[in-house]
């Protein structure tokens, strides 16, 4: 059999143990922390979903298989870090591909030791045993919480006179997802790459939109440019012609594209496991109406509010709150709310135009893990952290709003690092000025 190479994830070795020995200095000599990896699971009938590893098993260990799990018995003298793998296979890889096998588990991935998988059972109760505190994520993988409990039931039959078996289970989410937060020089640069992954889709795709065409067309430019680089959709894009923009998870991306609409489009790209998650908004036939030029121009000064404000030392909500007020102080000129300033914002009079939440952790996941609020207060940003700045006013047709407004619906997305001075906008290659935008499409 050949050996299996270790996939290319664009994150060294070296990393990856890094983040284990913090993880196990975090969690410390008492402790046992499990992972498995994700499922397989089935679209319909046999066919199966295409595999994704679970982010934070892959974080952990950077191991791409299914059927695995990860453990780390930190201080254990014969081996901290241990696999549980598939075996190889001949049989099943002329069928499915290769694997790494318990062999590969050591030589590629950094294990003390590994074993095959069918051999769980016999081996993690040992391991649990005497271990005070066993980490491990209820709930997210369910059909293997059993397992878990059933090992730990057994760990505790070995060692029934022992004073220290009384086990406390414990989610490793939050040790590990703090972590994950601060984006490694390597992270940084993955996000960066799926970032112009996104910029040279959507640049694509304005290309291609004309009256006419059919938002299942526009996702198909996406498609293209994205598997070309060896990405794929990182969530199932919004592709959102006239009213469907203000149906915030509008996915549906059948309709046709009509002379006069603005086009939502909000797509981003997963390439070596990184998100980028980006939406611009434009005129399908490459002129905005006065209407959605003004609503859109609002947005535009609320995003690029929100920007200047993901600086290190602000905290979590400034780009919130600097996007809240612009959009507020641009409905009330646009006729859209009335009232004074201050008392429009602290009732959230803006909701019923604006939603949504100005932005979310960005990195792994394209909804990142990280908490937002730590002690009852705003997290304050610090270099590494990566989010999205996505403003929008969305405006349903109602009776008391202009008809000239109805049906406009505008995000504009971009993905933003926090850094030791300015904001880096990793998507900043991709043009949203209004004029700018018109000259490009019209140009085309
Ligand atoms: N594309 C999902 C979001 O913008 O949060
Ligand atoms: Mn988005
Ligand atoms: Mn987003």
């Amino acid at each position: 059999m050949n050996a299996v190479p270790a996939p290319r994830s664009g994150i060294e070795r070296d990393e990856f143990s890094r983040r284990r020995r913090q993880l196990m200095r975090i969690i410390g000599r008492e402790a046992i922390a499990i992972l498995p990896s994700a499922p397989v699971r089935y679209r319909n009938g046999s066919v199966e979903y295409a595999y994704r590893q679970d982010s934070r098993f892959l974080y952990v260990t950077g191991f791409t298989e299914p059927e695995a799990v990860a453990v780390l018995v930190p201080g254990r003298p014969q081996g901290e870090y241990l696999l549980f793998v598939r075996e190889r296979d001949p049989l099943r890889e002329s069928w499915d591909g290769g694997r790494a096998g318990p062999e590969g588990a050591v030589a590629h991935y950094g294990a003390d030791d590994a074993f095959p998988i069918t051999d769980i059972d016999e081996i993690l109760p040992g391991l649990m045993e005497g271990r005070a505190r066993i980490h491990y994520s209820m709930g997210v993988h369910t059909e293997f919480d059993p397992k878990v409990l059933g090992w730990a039931h057994g760990s505790r039959g070995h060692s029934r006179h022992d004073a220290r078996v009384a086990q406390e289970f414990l989610s490793l989410d939050h040790v590990l997802d703090d972590l994950r937060l601060y984006k490694s020089r390597a992270e940084q640069s993955r996000l960066r790459r799926a970032a112009a992954i996104a910029v040279a889709a959507h640049r694509r795709a304005m290309r291609f939109v004309r009256p006419g065409c059919m938002e299942y067309q526009v996702m198909a430019e996406f498609a293209h440019e994205f598997r070309v680089h060896n990405a794929e959709f990182a969530y199932q894009p919004i592709i959102a012609g006239g009213a469907h923009a203000c149906v915030m998870h509008y996915r549906n991306n059948d309709a046709r594209l009509n002379d006069g609409e603005l086009l939502l489009v909000d797509a981003g790209c997963e390439h070596q496991f990184y998100a980028s998650d980006v939406t611009r908004t434009y005129p399908v036939n490459g002129r905005f109406t006065p209407e959605q030029r003004a609503v859109y121009e609002v947005v535009l000064a609320a995003q690029l509010a929100a920007i200047d404000k993901v600086r290190a030392g602000n905290h979590w909500n400034d780009p919130h709150e600097a996007a809240v007020r612009v959009i507020t102080q641009g409905l009330i000129r646009l006729g859209l709310l009335k009232g004074r300033l201050q008392t429009l914002i602290k009732e959230g009079a803006y909701q019923s135009f604006f939603g949504h939440r100005t932005g979310h952790w960005l990195g792994l996941d394209v909804h990142d893990v990280g908490d937002y609020r730590v002690g009852g207060a705003w997290r304050v940003l610090e270099p590494g952290m990566a989010l999205t700045v996505e403003p929008g006013i969305y405006i349903r047709p109602e009776r008391g709003t202009p008809r000239a407004f109805w049906n406009i619906g505008v995000r504009i997305e971009d993905d933003v690092l926090v850094t030791q001075g300015e904001p880096e906008v990793l998507s900043a290659g991709l043009i949203k000025d209004a004029e700018e935008i018109e000259r490009w499409m019209q140009a085309k």
